[in-house]
């Protein structure tokens, strides 16, 4: 993409200027991808054209291609493109516009259906009934889904995880005519910039609170300094004003008394994981997957072959 920030640019939003210039340095070859994962941005606003068949094969190769856990394949992703069908998800997901603005959702689903199948169809019991199974499931199909990403950028266009698809995942499945047991987790929207580039790429927190060499290495002042610093810088840019979460949401009233320019990451992290809401939505999630029968917890249950 002509038009896409430089890897300079994008990777010393993350980098020291030195480790920055050494990343924009390395090959040309190499450069194509970092600068694709490097400038990296979510995309809310896009153009409705289709993506053209070339592209969608490109995609679903993507989709596939990545590591797989014991290459047991337990993801399915269902391509959406249909206006109606669209809409419709985009209500189930949490009321998300752009999953409808957006020409193609892809809807990835862990699916642990097909290897209970083959296992009683040879004749076994099937004894995998824990958490394992739910996070090489989630694994697989996110590793799909930000392959796909990339590809889809790589291109020139946009893209959005949507993780609201597990707050509709029950009624996502019917509408989808999912299979017992393939349960929709995580979206990923895809489309044309509607302003023609992907947004420049958004803040992330300090490398030494993401990243670690050989063991931990972060002593709580400098957690806390490092914190601080990012907050003041998102208060003064006001990364998180037009995204407050609403003072109502956590228990409090009409009035939000925190003032423009002091709602920062922290606060808006804090009402995040604080909402009223979080509990019976999560109640709710529990409720789907259950009902898809994905169980998250070793019961030892067994399921033996039938017949
Ligand atoms: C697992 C996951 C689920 C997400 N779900 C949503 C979603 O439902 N809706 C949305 O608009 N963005 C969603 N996002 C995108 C994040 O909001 C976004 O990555 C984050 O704000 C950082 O912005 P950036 O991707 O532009 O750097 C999700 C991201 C991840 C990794």
């Amino acid at each position: 993409m002509s038009d896409a920030p430089s890897t300079l640019h994008a990777a010393a939003t993350v980098l020291d200027e030195a480790s920055a210039a050494a990343v924009a340095a390395l090959s040309p070859r190499s450069r194509d991808t970092l600068n694709t994962v490097l400038t990296h941005a979510s995309l809310r606003r896009f153009e409705p054209e289709p993506l053209p068949g070339d592209v969608v094969a490109a995609l679903e190769a993507a989709l596939v291609r990545g590591p797989t856990s014991s290459a047991l394949h337990s993801y399915t992703h269902v391509l959406v493109g249909d206006v109606q069908s669209k809409r419709e998800l985009a209500r189930l997901a949490g009321d998300q516009p752009w999953i409808a603005a957006a020409p193609l959702l892809i809807v990835g689903c862990a699916d642990l259906r097909r290897a209970r199948e083959v296992t009683h169809g040879q004749g076994y019991r099937y004894t995998a009934h824990d958490l394992r199974m739910l996070i090489s499931a989630t694994a697989d199909l996110t590793i799909g889904l930000q392959n796909a990403s990339l590809v889809a950028q790589s291109l020139g266009y946009g893209t959005v995880l949507i993780g609201g698809v597990l707050d509709g995942s029950l009624v996502i499945a019917q509408r989808l005519g999912l299979p017992r047991r393939v349960v929709p987790l995580i979206g990923l929207s895809i489309g044309r910039p509607a302003v023609g580039r992907l947004p420049p790429p958004r803040p992330r927190l300090p490398l030494r609170l993401l990243v670690h060499h050989e063991r931990w290495s972060l002593d709580a002042a400098t957690e806390e300094a490092l914190l601080t610093e990012h907050d003041r810088a998102t208060r003064a840019r006001g990364d998180f004003e037009g995204r407050r979460i609403r003072w109502l949401e956590v228990g409090g009233g009409e009035r939000d008394p925190v003032p423009v320019g002091e709602y920062g990451w922290r606060e808006h992290t804090a009402r995040k994981q604080g909402r009223d809401s979080w509990g019976p939505q999560g109640a709710k999630v529990d409720h789907d997957l259950a009902a898809q029968e994905l169980r998250v917890s070793s019961t030892g249950e067994v399921d033996e072959p039938p017949g």
